[in-house]
């Protein structure tokens, strides 16, 4: 198959970074054209990372990948959209409304930002959780008079929340869910968390995340109806905060069921999560979409950031939780800039392009 052309929209912020790393010597897609803001363009890509200090700001581990290095970054309007097959945006939602909006006009576009997140005719997109959305893009496509079309993924703290969350809807009919949150400081882009703020403290509050984790939950967990979301009948409580952290968001989760889940049925149910996933085989899938401990002290950011690529959910302290009725408590892991975000949209690409999309 010859491969598809992508331009990757803020190639030079946090997520972008990781755009750059995810596609590197990937078997479908070419990375075509890179843009950012007024800043960036004109330069080659690796000046466009520099600070003021001239040095350069590479956040993705590693070193820049030389593919990238001496492409030139374009102003949004330089793109060249006759030339694309899809178009990743990793900008921030402000701008991204109506860059999204102008792409979107020529060419499909996989979003990191929340800009077009809560419009009827838009799923939210986990791939391997919710694939049977994606017939609402052609819907909205349609609709819109767009050649293309605007996929979002989740906010990163709400992706590992609706993966681990599927299965026990499914099965033990979760209804009501508590979870606090430990969010990893790359989680706010470049400019989110000031190092004096963050260092030897932890954060009580993130503007906005709580309402998105429980808006977008219930929409991911929904059904597709008539050309519609119908929401799932979840509710979730949240509170979202900030840790000393770089990469990866831990959370804490108290769920109540229908049915009595004890730590060994939740242990059988992502086995056989695992081994019925949807994505398995795609380039940028884990081999396990799924890590279940059962030792006490996992999960740890440190230990599971890795695993998989970074595109595995990790739940460990399963127990069970009986204040409300039945219900299991865990703990999971999920990466934010991995999963959660940038080659999370590379195996999102990779899931529409098998059913035909791109
Ligand atoms: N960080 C995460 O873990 C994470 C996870 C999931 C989703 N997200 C979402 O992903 C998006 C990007 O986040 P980030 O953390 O990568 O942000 P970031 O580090 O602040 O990077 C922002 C990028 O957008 C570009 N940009 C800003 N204004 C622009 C404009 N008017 N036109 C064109 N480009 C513009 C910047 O270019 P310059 O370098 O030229 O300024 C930069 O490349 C946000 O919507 C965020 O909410 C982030």
């Amino acid at each position: 198959m010859e491969r598809k052309r992508v331009a990757v929209v803020g190639a030079t912020g946090s997520v972008g970074q990781e755009f750059i790393q995810s596609l590197e010597g990937h078997p479908w897609f070419e990375v075509d054209q890179l843009a950012a803001s007024e800043r960036s363009a004109g330069k080659r890509y690796v000046d466009a990372l520099r600070g003021p200090d001239g040095m350069i700001k590479w956040d993705a581990g590693g070193q820049v990948p030389a593919y990238a290095e001496g492409i030139q970054v374009r102003r949004i309007d330089e793109l060249d959209t006759s030339r694309l097959d899809l178009a990743f945006s990793a900008v921030e939602s402000e701008a991204a409304r109506s860059i999204e909006t102008g792409l979107a006009a020529e060419v499909p576009v996989i979003s990191t930002s929340s800009a077009y997140r809560y419009e009827e005719d838009v799923p939210i997109l986990i791939p391997g959780i919710n694939d049977e959305q994606a017939g609402l893009l052609d819907v909205q496509s349609k609709r819109r008079g767009w050649k293309g079309w605007v996929a979002p993924l989740p906010n990163c703290t709400t992706t590992g929340l609706a993966i681990t969350l599927k299965p026990l809807v499914e099965k033990y009919g979760a209804r009501r869910v508590i979870m606090t949150s430990l969010q990893a400081i790359s989680g706010g882009g470049r400019s989110g968390v000031a190092a004096m703020g963050i260092t030897d403290n932890v954060l009580p509050y993130i503007a906005n995340e709580e309402r998105k984790v429980m808006v977008e939950t219930r929409k991911i967990l929904g059904s597709l109806e008539g050309g519609r979301i119908r929401d799932a009948d979840v509710r979730v409580s949240c509170t979202c905060t900030r840790v000393p952290v770089i990469d990866g968001h831990t959370e804490s989760v108290s769920v109540e069921t229908e049915k009595k889940i004890g730590p060994d049925d939740a242990r059988r149910l992502y086995e056989e999560a695992n081994s019925g996933i949807s994505v398995a085989g795609l380039p940028s899938a884990p081999e396990k979409y799924y890590a279940f401990h059962e030792d006490p002290t996992r999960p740890q950011p440190r230990m599971e950031r890795d695993v998989g690529g970074g595109m595995t959910t990790t739940i460990g302290r399963a127990e069970e939780m009986d204040l409300f009725g039945n219900g299991l408590k865990y703990v999971l892991f999920s990466h934010n800039k991995k999963m959660g975000s940038a080659k999370g949209a590379v195996l999102l690409a990779e899931m529409l392009c098998s059913k035909g999309k791109i």
